[in-house]
């Protein structure tokens, strides 16, 4: 049945091509049991999302009426670390990153969006910065609008800018986009990251945004 729903890139080598899954996007070698045991776990909290039954002390920022923000810090238990390591693990297997090591882990801040149903549908990491690149209005390769190649060729400027909030990760599950979950994170996270005051737009950074990151970005940031 797996099959129904899978193509082969590489025809050339069937049994050792790489095979993207029409549902998920996940891209994996279908004859590796590992690559295929981390197929069927992302496929599930791809279409499924990931459950969140509530810890005794969970550190709840921000209450909505449809969920919660918990903010969870670098030395928090072990239970909630292991949390936002597998919702880590969904985004970038989404976003397609590869394993990026944060540059300061024990400062890194990291916002669940949680939703009635229990389940994260929303995640910000956040980190320290120094300075940051203004991204400028127009990509690299004009001549292919669109291209799934050039998505994250946006020009910088090589000047940088002071900036004290870097957003390493905005993420919010596929069936839930477009109801102000990203902006609250963000909303929350201004709030939060520094104790004592509320950060300008100025002073946070997104890093490496994709399409959707870059045009959330320009809404938030003008309004
Ligand atoms: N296209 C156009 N405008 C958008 C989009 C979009 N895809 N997403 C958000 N906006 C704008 C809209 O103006 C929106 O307001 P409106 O709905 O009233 O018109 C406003 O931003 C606020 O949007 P939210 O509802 O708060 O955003 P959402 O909760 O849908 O999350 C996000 C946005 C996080 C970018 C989501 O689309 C997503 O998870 N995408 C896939 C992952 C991704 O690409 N993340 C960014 C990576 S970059 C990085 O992590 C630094
Ligand atoms: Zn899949």
């Amino acid at each position: 049945k797996g099959t129904k729903n899978q193509f082969v890139i590489d025809a050339g080598q069937k049994n050792f091509g790489a095979t993207m899954c029409k549902s998920c996007g996940m891209i994996y070698t279908a004859s590796n049991p590992e690559d295929e045991l981390q197929h069927a776990q992302h496929h599930h909290r791809f279409l499924e999302g990931i459950k969140y039954t509530g810890w005794k002390r969970e550190r709840v920022v921000a209450e909505f009426w449809d969920g919660k923000i918990v903010l969870v810090l670098p030395h928090d238990p072990s239970y909630a670390i292991r949390k936002v390591e597998e919702v880590q693990e969904l985004v970038d297997n989404e976003l397609g990153f590869q394993q990026v090591v944060p540059r300061c882990p024990n400062k890194t801040k990291t916002f669940l969006f949680v939703s009635d149903e229990k389940k994260v549908v929303g995640c910000l990491i956040a980190e320290p910065i120094q300075q940051a690149f203004r991204v400028l209005s127009e990509p690299t390769s004009p001549e292919s609008p669109g291209s799934r190649e050039c998505h994250r060729a946006w020009r910088c400027s090589n000047e940088p800018v002071p900036a004290v909030c870097g957003i390493s990760r905005i993420w919010v599950f596929r069936f839930k986009r477009r109801k102000r979950i990203a902006r609250r994170l963000v909303d929350t996270l201004r709030n939060r990251f520094m104790f004592g005051c509320f950060l300008s737009t100025n002073e946070i950074a997104f890093s490496d945004p994709t399409p959707d990151g870059k045009l959330f970005a320009a809404k938030y940031c003008n309004t």
